[in-house]
């Protein structure tokens, strides 16, 4: 979905998120949160899959119409733009919506992108990526394409090799457990890696603590402190 927002497109960071109000109605109550997919001048895309009643109405909207939106929010993930480090972006699923934004940024870097998800159907934006540059690498539960197994079996298969020639550096965004892993591998390989954590939100501001997780300095915000975080800090 592409969004004329000026204000927010100037600042956006890659890893930041919009909290989107659907619908005029209580219903559904709480906004909610989108990752900044691309950005292109004052326009802004969030690429999204529909799972519930907010996603199913966001799907319904027709060109010209108006959404409220808040934005930017979070921190974003920090950009390691050395040309010495191989920059290796995972993605499981949806978890590609953001990273597209990043990988934009890291264009003229060294870096890799490695897609995940069940199946070959559930593979988004492996052409865009190519565009862009990125060695692209796709995994896929059943194997309908690419390495059969999970996103980060393909990280470990390719890590051995990787680490001999560069310093590295993962960026990461997926369903939890997918970053739980993440942060083992980061650790077992001594790779400073950044996930993107999605928790339930309701304000999306930091007010309303209902999106904290617990971390090595207490519980965070993943909407303010959030939602990018070093992958070591975090107590799973
Ligand atoms: C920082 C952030 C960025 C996000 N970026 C994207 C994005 O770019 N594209 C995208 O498709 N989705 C993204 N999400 C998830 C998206 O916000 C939810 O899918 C959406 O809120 C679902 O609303 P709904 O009313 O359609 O579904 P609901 O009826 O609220 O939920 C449907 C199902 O999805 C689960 N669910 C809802 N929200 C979340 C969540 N935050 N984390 C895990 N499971 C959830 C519910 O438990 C339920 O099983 C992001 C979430 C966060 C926190
Ligand atoms: S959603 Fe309210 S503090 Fe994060």
């Amino acid at each position: 979905m592409v969004l004329k927002t000026p204000r927010i497109s100037r600042q956006a960071l890659p890893g930041q998120f919009l909290e989107i109000k659907v619908a005029d109605s209580y219903e559904p109550f709480l906004r909610r949160p989108f990752g900044v997919h691309r950005v292109r001048g004052e326009n802004l895309e969030i690429l999204y899959e529909v799972v519930g009643k907010a996603t199913e109405i966001l799907a319904q909207k027709k060109a010209g119409e108006y959404l409220d939106v808040i934005g930017p929010l979070g921190n974003g993930f920090r950009l390691n733009i050395t040309h010495s480090t191989l920059n290796i972006l995972v993605a499981g699923g949806m978890g590609v919506a953001p990273l597209m934004f990043l990988a934009e940024k890291l264009a003229e870097t060294k870096h890799q992108v490695l897609i995940g998800a069940k199946t070959k159907s559930q593979i988004f934006c492996e052409k865009e990526f190519q565009d862009l540059g990125s060695d692209v690498k796709i995994s896929t539960d059943d194997g309908s394409q690419g390495f059969k197994g999970k996103v980060t079996d393909l990280l470990q298969k390719i890590l051995p090799h990787a680490i001999s020639h560069k310093p590295l550096a993962i960026y990461a965004c997926g369903p939890r457990p997918m970053l739980q892993e993440i942060s083992r591998i980061s650790k077992k390989y001594n790779i400073p890696a950044q996930i993107s954590l999605e928790e339930h939100m309701a304000c999306g501001i930091g007010a309303c603590l209902g999106c904290v997780v617990n971390t090595r300095a207490g519980y965070a915000r993943v909407c303010k402190e959030g939602p990018v975080f070093d992958a070591d800090k975090i107590v799973w």
